[in-house]
């Protein structure tokens, strides 16, 4: 069987230069796939291809974006629209610029089953209503006819999540979904998140930052740099037994993750990537680094089932952890 989500080489171009390049890894039904990385490495560029969604300014250059063995690459818009929320559905950052202020929740949620399932305004209202609560907000049926500013920024991301969930999808990305939340509503949303993708059987892309957050949320990891995946594992494997320098120096620099040591950090920054690259996009930074490494640019490579690096060393870095 196909898994739920198949990318392979994925490239995309700003102008000239190729932010993205290159990135292949899969989403199976029923799992959590963490993206992390620094700003800037692609990850949203990366997420929002996957919705045939480019930024302004942006190309396709290449690649396969594949969700239930259908290759949806070079789909027209109009078909685009079909798959959105009804096989994939994204979360973003900041409900508040997603949500119209001027139309109420009820109206916004409700529009969902208006629009693509020919629901009439009450019956639609009712499965809005149905939604609210499913997904924590309390005095669901009440609440239909308030606007989103005033709802907080936790149950505005309740709402989001509900939108997101309205026509059933196999695939959720949540690309930061709760960055802009105090700590203990992140905590909840994140709950709810994987409450409702262990249920339904989603397949869930979760971009964040903080790998606490992913460490509790996620089953497998990739991890991004200068616009390429560069180790993918489970969280286990990843965490304690990182297969590429940058995922080390990550796990370094964070002192929850750590009890002795000292934090380290890593130094300098990403390449430019409108320059043309020599070698390894980490080797300025890389205390494995040799001279293969400026010469040669390490593909991604299989380590074991489920399990790549894009690094010369991967099993030296390993036995280094
Ligand atoms: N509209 C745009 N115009 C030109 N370049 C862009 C645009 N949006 C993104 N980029 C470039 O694409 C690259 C990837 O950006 P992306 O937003 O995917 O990063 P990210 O990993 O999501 O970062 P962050 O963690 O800050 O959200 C960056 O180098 C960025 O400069
Ligand atoms: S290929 Fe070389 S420079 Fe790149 S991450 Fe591995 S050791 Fe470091
Ligand atoms: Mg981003």
């Amino acid at each position: 069987m196909s898994p739920l989500l198949e990318v392979e080489d994925l490239a995309v171009e700003f102008g000239g230069t190729r932010v993205v390049r290159g990135v292949s890894f899969q989403v199976e039904e029923g799992e959590t796939v963490a993206v992390v990385g620094e700003s800037g490495s692609g990850k949203s560029v990366t997420a929002q291809s996957l919705l045939g969604l480019v930024p302004h300014g942006a190309r396709l250059a290449g690649g396969h974006i594949r969700i239930e063995g259908q290759e949806v690459t070079g789909l027209a818009e109009e078909q685009w629209r079909k798959l959105r929320g009804e096989r994939i559905s994204m979360i973003f950052q900041d409900p508040l610029s997603a949500l119209n202020p001027s139309l109420t929740v009820g109206y916004q949620i409700g529009e969902m089953f208006r629009r693509h399932r020919g629901l009439g305004r009450k019956e639609a209202r009712g499965r809005s209503a149905e939604l609210m609560a499913l997904v924590g907000i309390p005095d669901a049926a009440r609440r239909l006819d308030e606007y989103p500013h005033r709802f907080s920024g936790g149950m505005r991301q309740r709402v989001m999540i509900a939108m997101a969930l309205a026509l059933d999808p196999r695939l959720l990305i949540a690309d930061e979904p709760t960055t802009a939340l105090d700590v203990t509503v992140q905590a909840q949303i994140l709950r709810l998140l994987r409450e409702r993708q262990r249920a339904e059987r989603l397949g869930m892309i979760l971009i964040s930052h903080d790998l606490g957050v992913v460490a509790r949320a996620a089953d497998r990891i990739a991890v991004m740099y200068a616009g390429r995946i560069v180790e993918t594992g489970t969280v286990p494997e990843v965490y304690e037994r990182p297969a590429h320098p940058y995922t080390r120096g990550l796990m370094r620099a964070v002192p929850s993750l750590r009890d002795d040591r000292p934090l380290e950090m890593i130094g300098g920054g990403p390449p430019d990537l409108s320059k043309p690259l020599t070698g390894c996009s980490f080797a300025a930074r890389c205390p494995f680094a040799r001279d293969v490494c400026r010469e040669n640019d390490p593909e991604p490579r299989p380590l074991g089932p489920g399990r790549t690096s894009a690094c010369h060393f991967a099993e030296e870095v390993i036995a280094h952890a």
